[in-house]
């Protein structure tokens, strides 16, 4: 029998059933659903509708079914029910007869599917911030022992300035710190207890909202009820931020890829994460980072979903609101795979350390330090930039590299222009001069390593 029974004569026509039904996805809100149920239970003996005695027996079967399910955790979707609020309202019954029913007293799947989803919703999160700072350790374990590795930086995808291979790890782990604040300022704000808001308009039992707050460890009730049951808003924190945390995974497998392609060859995979072709025997190809970059579609898509889905929807609950919770779940698990394969990526990769220093040589990426080189000379910046970009030319037209030509040719550009240049255009020279805070010299990239290990990344105390 259906919820309502009392108030229908027919039963439900049977493809509308199964179109109502959410068991197939938010049974995974069962161990909340227990646990908000307990919490429940123990405001219903303060608002005098259970007793003490009732109290117990109800937890003491909401526990067993927890044991229970926590053991077979598919059970709930094998059953025919609409949803996992209304499982585990069955259970207690099944197991517990006419004290089973009196749980729902003050209550609605409204305020609960949120409280429970809410509820969940921290774990994730906690879970999230656990991979996130795994990936940073492997990046901060590779920047370590790349360090000396110097490649061409880019920007327009041309070679630009010589930086350290360590350096471009360490730019990610600071998008990921982003990523981390992010979803803590979201747990932060979602942080907040809907449950005893029911079905829009609170309850007339004298339930202490406070103490079922603190009970589930909320920080505080939530302030208005129509708002409690309608709002997502903490749906769309966490997909946005998953949103972001992809968007900075897209871009980080495509350096890769593009590091990895014949044009570059500065990086090579090992073949236990790599695919071959069915065709092109000799193909080797980086499926994994290319799944991250296309995953990163899906992740989007949830977010523009639950965005369209709450546009336009009116106070208070709506049952477009159970659109609210598969493409979280896919999102959060699209996340969470993706960041373990990026961290398996970082930890295997192998680098090319001849070719990415031989590209970051052949490219002029010294051209602006030898127009450094002319100010240290007395010549204003802006002359001597058109003054390098002469030299440049000849130097393309003789086929050779800057540091490779010869003095006298170089001072016919500009007689200031002495011996000690090579040394100063000299590849190593650069990257050591680079050392403004957050540069590419080993002294900052040492720093930036250093406070990237002092952060415990491992721990988020929730
Ligand atoms: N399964 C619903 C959801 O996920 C909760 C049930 C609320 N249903 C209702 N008829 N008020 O949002």
């Amino acid at each position: 029998m259906n919820l309502w029974g009392g108030r229908f004569s027919n039963s439900t026509e049977n493809n509308f059933k199964k179109f109502n039904q959410s068991i197939k996805f938010d049974y995974i809100l069962v161990k909340e659903d227990i646990k908000a149920s307990i919490a429940w239970s123990k405001s219903l003996v303060q608002g005098k509708v259970l007793t003490n005695q009732e109290q117990i027996q109800i937890e003491k079967q909401l526990n067993i079914l927890l044991k229970n399910v926590t053991e077979q955790p598919n059970d709930p979707k094998k059953m025919d029910v609409e949803d996992i609020h209304t499982w585990v309202e069955k259970k207690l019954v099944e197991n517990l007869g006419e004290l089973g029913k009196k749980l729902h007293t003050g209550r609605s799947r409204n305020d609960q599917v949120t409280t429970d989803l809410k509820l969940w919703c921290r774990i994730q999160i906690k879970n999230l911030i656990k991979n996130i700072c795994n990936f940073q350790n492997q990046l901060v374990e590779k920047a370590e022992t790349t360090i000396d590795v110097i490649m061409p930086g880019y920007t327009h995808l041309q070679r630009a300035q010589p930086i350290r291979f360590a350096h471009w790890c360490l730019a990610y782990y600071e998008m990921l710190e982003r990523d981390k604040s992010r979803l803590k300022d979201s747990l932060h704000r979602l942080n907040t207890c809907p449950l005893g808001s029911g079905a829009l308009s609170g309850t007339s039992w004298n339930i202490d909202r406070k103490a079922l707050a603190d009970n589930m460890n909320f920080n505080a009730p939530t302030n208005n009820s129509l708002d409690s049951v309608s709002d997502r808003d903490y749906v769309i924190d966490i997909l946005s931020t998953a949103s972001i945390g992809m968007m900075h995974l897209s871009r980080f497998s495509e350096d890769l890829i593009f590091f990895s392609s014949n044009e570059s060859n500065y990086i090579n995979f090992p073949d236990d994460i790599t695919s071959g072709s069915s065709l092109m025997p000799q193909k080797k190809n980086p499926d994994i980072l290319e799944l991250i970059r296309g995953k990163c579609g899906r992740v989007y898509g949830a977010l523009i979903g639950i965005l369209v889905t709450l546009k336009g929807l009116p106070l208070a609950y709506n049952k477009d609101l159970q659109e609210d919770k598969e493409g979280l779940i896919d999102a959060i698990n699209t996340w969470n795979n993706s960041l373990n394969m990026a961290s398996l990526v970082i930890k295997k990769i192998q680098l090319n350390k001849t070719i990415c220093y031989q590209s970051a040589q052949e490219s002029y990426s010294n051209a602006t330090d030898l127009a450094d080189y002319l100010v240290t000379k007395g010549i204003a910046f802006r002359n001597a930039h058109y003054i390098v970009g002469k030299i440049v030319l000849k130097a393309i037209d003789m086929k050779v590299t800057l540091e490779k030509m010869n003095l006298n040719i170089l001072k016919q550009f500009c007689n200031v222009i002495e011996n000690d240049v090579f040394q100063y255009i000299a590849i190593e020279k650069i990257i050591q001069n680079h050392n403004t805070y957050g540069g590419v010299s080993k002294e900052q990239v040492l720093i930036a390593l250093r406070n990237a290990k002092k952060k415990n990344n491992t721990k988020y105390i929730l």
